[in-house]
């Protein structure tokens, strides 16, 4: 997976999105406000789609800001070198992104009351979803070669690191009451069932209409056809999206399409090693 990269504490940063700086202000200098909402996940996890949701049900369903504002801007990702301006302009509660692994997180947020939401996908339908998007992005050299990408994602060299280590450092959090964590494939399967909970959990009370509206405007189809949450935004030298759409297939199990047999039996095994010690069986293991 090629692009001009860094490390910070071993894990791998994309030049010019983020700087050493920019790291390190994220994990050491970052004021976390106790009304925060972070809306943490590894890339191509259903990072939008939990942006959108939580927009969505901190306006009750009025779609004012998610059909006037882009979504990078509603909730910015707050390790990046362009971050700070727009951070500065959220209203309270701010709902903020990011895509840092646990040990980088901000420091202040482990002394404040602020909460995370913590966004998994199958990993093998993240890597599809990464290798479609390394096409479109123009920070990446795109590659044909599927296998060694898949290789490349076991060892880490994504962007923002090994999938594995995302899930394990944020797992530690799985039992703390500021921290709710839910799976792509669930949001797929009830996305009605997980907008309830989610607002449990951000102890927000919504009617039933309010919770309908959430749920239409951040179906698939409904995101893509939003010119503020599909990205159709970004200039196509940064994101071109001639040559395959952001908001792309938006289902489970794509990965059957690209993974040969003998490609799934090696990402299994590999897999199951890495996972094992963690002791949590996942959506994905039941449905895929
Ligand atoms: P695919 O490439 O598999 O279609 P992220 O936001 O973390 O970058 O993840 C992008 C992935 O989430 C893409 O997956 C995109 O299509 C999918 N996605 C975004 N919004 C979605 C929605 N409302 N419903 C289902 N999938 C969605």
């Amino acid at each position: 997976m090629s692009f001009d990269h860094f490390y910070y504490k071993e894990v791998r940063f994309a030049k010019d999105v983020h700087t050493e700086e920019s790291i390190n202000h994220a994990e050491n200098e970052f004021e976390v406000f106790d009304d925060d909402i972070y809306n943490v996940t590894y890339p191509k996890s259903g990072t939008n789609w939990m942006i959108e949701i939580l927009n969505l049900i901190k306006h009750k369903g009025d779609v004012t800001k998610s059909s006037a504002v882009p979504i990078h801007i509603r909730s910015p990702w707050y390790e990046t070198v362009t971050s700070e301006e727009h951070i500065d302009k959220l209203d309270p509660p701010r709902i903020i992104t990011s895509h840092l692994p646990h040990h980088i997180f901000a420091k202040s947020y482990f002394k404040s009351k602020a909460k995370i939401i913590y966004t998994m996908r199958n990993p093998r339908d993240v890597i599809v979803s990464l290798f479609h998007f390394t096409k479109i992005l123009s920070l990446f050299t795109p590659t044909e070669n599927f296998q060694n990408f898949i290789e490349d994602f076991i060892e880490g060299k994504a962007l923002y690191g090994s999938w594995f280590d995302h899930i394990k450092g944020w797992m530690q959090m799985k039992d703390d009451e500021r921290f709710f964590f839910i799976t792509y494939e669930e949001l797929l399967q009830d996305l009605r069932g997980g907008v309830i909970r989610i607002c449990k959990f951000l102890g927000q009370e919504l009617d039933d209409a309010q919770i309908d509206s959430v749920v239409e405007h951040s179906t698939f189809k409904s995101m893509k056809e939003n010119p503020m949450s599909n990205w159709s935004q970004l200039p196509s030298d940064v994101m071109d999206q001639s040559k395959g759409a952001f908001m792309r297939k938006g289902i489970s199990g794509d990965w059957k399409n690209h993974f040969t047999v003998a490609q799934s039996e090696y990402f299994d095994k590999i897999y199951q090693e890495k996972m094992k010690d963690l002791n949590m069986s996942f959506f994905w293991e039941q449905s895929s």
